[in-house]
């Protein structure tokens, strides 16, 4: 039975298209590096849990071409539109919906299962849906890059504050937990790598900064940080040529034996 209540940073915030936007400009390129590198192809059958606004679902779509397939579940669905042909949208709880087993040569997560205090059984479910010989790739958040942004104070306040109050909603330092926990689930071929993205200002990468802290702000009742620092933090954010640390990944991958 679900007991917790689930995604803290919904996609029905009237400015969270745009977030996702930001959040895909991001993290997107690296991502769709790891799963070319996994031998994507043709014919795959891809699992996209927590699809967002659907950028590699439509990818991943793009990839598997017409004999293969995309299954792309989400909580929300509105922002999964103008997708290929063989990507099927399905609203659904990963933690409780049905899912089916032993089916997909891969299933992919980004910054899912940090949102997810069930993480570890929704892992479990996962790795279930792959078929022997899959492989997934499981990309979720860690705040250890905050500790490397020493030179620019705003920022540094800005990042620390909006994590905190994600702390109390999400585990932000999920991704040092996920190497051990897929080795654990006898996954073979295991492979971690670690990311900081850098986002230039006045960028979608940037606005991603600006968007997750102002909803994060609105969800504590507005007052996570001072208004001074905050007006003097989105306005370096906003210039072309400056660049910020964003928040960590940490990327495994695993095939089922
Ligand atoms: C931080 S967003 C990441 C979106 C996308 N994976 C990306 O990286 O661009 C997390 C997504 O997971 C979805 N989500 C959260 N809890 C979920 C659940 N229990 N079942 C399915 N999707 C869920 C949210 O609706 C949201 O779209």
């Amino acid at each position: 039975m679900i007991t917790s209540p689930g995604y803290a940073l919904t996609n029905a915030w009237e400015r969270a298209q745009r977030r996702l936007a930001g959040l895909e400009q991001t993290y997107d390129p690296t991502t769709r590096k790891r799963l070319s590198a996994l031998g994507l192809a043709g014919g795959w059958r891809c699992l996209e849990v927590g699809a967002g606004a659907g950028s590699i679902a439509r990818w991943l779509g793009e990839q598997a071409g017409p004999d293969g397939s995309v299954c792309a579940v989400d909580l929300e669905v509105t922002a999964l539109h103008d997708l290929p042909a063989n990507v099927e949208v399905r609203q659904a709880d990963i933690r409780s919906d049905p899912l089916p087993e032993a089916a997909f040569d891969v299933v992919h997560a980004r910054l899912l299962l940090n949102h997810l205090s069930e993480r570890e059984a929704v892992l479990d479910r996962l790795v279930a849906a792959l078929r022997p010989g899959g492989w997934l790739l499981l990309e979720e958040g860690d705040t250890f890059s905050i500790g490397a942004i020493d030179e620019d104070t705003d920022h540094a306040r800005a990042m620390r504050a909006w994590c905190e109050v994600l702390a109390t909603v999400a585990d932000v330092d999920f991704g040092r937990k996920l190497p051990a926990l897929v080795v654990s689930r006898g996954l073979t071929d295991v492979g971690v790598e670690c990311e900081v993205p850098y986002a230039e200002g006045g960028t979608l990468g940037t606005e991603w900064l600006a968007l997750t802290f102002d909803q994060l702000n609105e969800r504590a009742g507005g007052q996570i940080l001072d208004a001074a620092t905050v007006e003097r933090w989105k306005d370096k954010l906003a210039e072309p040529g400056q660049w910020f640390p964003s928040l960590s990944l940490v990327a495994v991958r695993g095939r089922r034996p």
